[in-house]
C-alpha cells in the first residue's frame, strides 16, 4: 500500500465525516493510519460502508448517531473516541450546511440551523476536544473547517457567512487561549468543491461554468485536495501552525465575488 503513516495510532473525531469534504478527511486520516469516530443523524448504511472502507486501510472508524448541534451529544463523540481507542488527538469541526438566503429573506429557522450546525458545534467541539486533550496530556491539534466566506461576503448566503466568520475568531480566539497546552487550532478554509454542498452550481451547467471561469486554477476542487491539507495539519509536519487559516481555494478569494 502506498502510504505515509503519518498518522499511525493517532484518534480523531470528524463531524459530518460521512459525506462530502468530511467524507475525504476520514479516509485520508485512515490512509495515514489514525483511527476515528464520526456523528451520523441519518444514513447509517453510509457509515457502514465507511466503516468497511476503513477498515480495508487497516484502521477502524466508528459512527455514532449524533446530533452535533447539542452539547450533550458531541460528549458522546469525545466518550466514545476514548472509550474505543483511549484517547482524542485530532478534533476536526467540519459538519457544516448552507441555505443560500439573503439577510432579507432568511427565517429564524435556517439562522439557528446554519449557526447550531456550524458555529455551535465548532465551539463546542472545541471545547470538549482540548478538556479530553488536557486531561490526557500532550497537546492535540482542533482543525476547523471554514471556507473563504469565513472573511469575503457571499451574497445570498449571509446566514453561512456570518457562521465561517464566527469560526474565524473561534480558531484564532481558541487558537492562543490554548497555546499554552500545545493545543494546534487551524482553520481551512476552502473555495469551491465538488461536495453536495454545491448541487445546486454542478447541476447548472451555466452556473458551474460561470464559477470555473471566477477561478484562478480553473476548477472547482476535489475534497481529496482539502483533505490532504487537513491530514498535513494534523500531522507532524503542521507543529508551528496556530489561531490562523489555511486557504485552498484556487484562488478564488482574490479575483472575485463569492458565487
Ligand atoms: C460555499 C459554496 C460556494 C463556495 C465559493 C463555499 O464555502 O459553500 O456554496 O460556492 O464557498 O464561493
Amino acid at each position: 500500500m502506498e502510504s505515509n503513516m503519518n498518522l499511525k495510532d493517532k484518534v480523531a473525531i470528524v463531524t459530518g465525516g460521512n459525506s462530502g469534504i468530511g467524507l475525504a478527511i476520514v479516509l485520508e486520516l485512515a490512509r495515514q493510519g489514525a483511527n476515528i469516530v464520526i456523528d451520523y443523524i441519518a444514513h447509517p448504511e453510509a457509515t457502514e460502508d465507511l466503516e468497511k472502507q476503513v477498515h480495508a486501510l487497516g484502521d477502524k472508524v466508528i459512527g455514532v448517531m449524533a446530533d452535533v448541534s447539542r452539547v450533550d451529544q458531541l460528549q458522546n463523540l469525545v466518550d466514545a473516541a476514548v472509550k474505543e481507542f483511549g484517547r482524542v488527538d485530532i478534533m476536526v469541526n467540519n459538519a457544516g450546511v448552507e441555505t443560500r438566503t439573503s439577510v432579507l429573506d432568511t427565517t429564524e429557522q435556517q439562522f439557528e440551523k446554519v449557526m447550531n450546525i456550524n458555529l455551535k458545534s465548532a465551539f463546542f467541539g472545541t471545547q470538549l476536544a482540548a478538556r479530553q486533550m488536557i486531561k490526557q496530556g500532550g497537546g492535540g491539534r482542533i482543525i476547523n473547517i471554514t471556507s473563504v466566506h469565513e472573511d469575503w461576503p457571499m451574497p445570498g448566503n449571509t446566514a453561512y457567512c456570518l457562521s465561517k466568520g464566527g469560526m474565524r475568531m473561534l480558531t484564532r480566539t481558541a487558537g492562543v487561549e490554548l497555546a499554552p497546552h500545545n493545543i494546534l487550532v487551524v482553520g481551512v478554509g476552502p473555495g469551491a468543491v465538488a461536495t453536495p454542498i454545491n448541487l445546486v452550481t454542478m447541476n447548472d451547467p451555466a452556473l458551474l461554468k460561470k464559477l470555473d471561469d471566477a477561478i484562478p486554477l480553473g476548477r472547482m476542487a476535489k475534497p481529496e485536495e482539502i483533505a490532504k491539507v487537513v491530514a498535513f495539519l494534523a500531522g507532524d509536519g503542521a507543529t508551528y501552525i496556530t489561531a490562523t487559516t489555511i486557504f485552498a481555494d484556487g484562488g478564488i478569494m482574490q479575483s472575485s465575488p463569492g458565487l
